[in-house]
């Protein structure tokens, strides 16, 4: 039970990472609230009351800052608090650059970098408020590598990093921590949009080659999120099977 009565708002938790974190956190005790635009939110949340957790879907989009500013209020009077943010929500619109429109650029950073700055601007008077906090943000090995066909991707998920060091910075004097996670390779909607051939030959790429599972991610939010993560601030987690590092 490391997240204990823990209050977490996990992003993007309707399916793939996100919904693997969400159960891990229920098991660990945390109250979850999935913030996800897909209607199935509901669903993973039944499932996890049904299994006797307390987990609630409430359906927006991360880039609606009057809903999640109401979203972040009803949440902090519900259960008298907020502990932890997990900015996970994502999408891609891969293109090469000489292939990338202005609206697939503006879309991804529209969500994996305005939508993490959204949800964070947020909750963070609430954390402020009981001096308290864990901020945890999803980047990629992508992020740091850059990767072809990912122009508005690697940006965001780069700008992701940026963000957070700078958190780390100037939230720290409220015993706020934040860091983010960089996922390689890992097995989920968002990747099984792939073509076949892409997919192995990213798997060649991999020194322990496989993907990963949603859980190899879900257990690194759980490290930054528990009590023993209380001095790791301003880091970047890379969790990608030895990938590019
Ligand atoms: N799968 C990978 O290989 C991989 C690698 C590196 C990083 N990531 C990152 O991990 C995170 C989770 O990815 P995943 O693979 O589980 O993807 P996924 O597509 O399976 O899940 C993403 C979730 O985010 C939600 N979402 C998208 N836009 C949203 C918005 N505007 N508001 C609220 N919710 C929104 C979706 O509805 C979905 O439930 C993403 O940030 C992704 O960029 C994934």
């Amino acid at each position: 039970m490391r997240l204990k009565n823990r209050v977490a708002i996990i992003t993007g938790a309707a399916r793939g990472i996100g919904r693997a974190a969400a159960e891990l956190f229920c098991r660990e005790g945390a109250v979850v609230i999935i913030w996800d635009l897909l209607d199935v939110g509901e669903q993973t949340a039944q499932e996890l009351r049904d299994q006797g957790f307390t987990c609630e879907f409430q359906k927006i989009s991360t880039t609606d800052v009057p809903a999640l500013e109401a979203a972040a209020r009803e949440v902090a009077e519900k259960h008298g608090k907020i502990d932890i943010l997990v900015n996970n929500a994502g999408i891609t619109r891969d293109k090469t650059l000489l292939k990338m429109s202005h609206l697939e650029w503006q879309q991804v950073i529209d969500v994996n970098l305005t939508g993490v700055f959204n949800c964070t601007k947020a909750i963070v008077p609430y954390l402020v408020e009981r001096q308290y906090g864990r901020i945890i943000c999803t980047s990629s090995v992508v992020g740091v590598h850059g990767n072809f066909g990912q122009t508005n991707y690697a940006a965001a998920k780069a700008g992701v990093i940026a963000m957070c060091r700078t958190w780390a910075k100037e939230l720290g004097k409220y015993n706020i921590t934040a860091n983010a996670v960089a996922p390689g390779f890992i097995r989920t909607d968002m990747t099984d949009a792939m073509p076949e051939e892409a997919r192995q030959a990213t798997i060649a790429t991999i020194p322990l080659r496989r993907m990963g599972d949603p859980a190899d991610i879900a257990y690194a939010y759980l490290y930054l999120a528990s009590e023993e993560a209380s001095f790791v601030n301003g880091q970047v987690l890379g969790v990608n099977g030895g990938q590019a590092s």
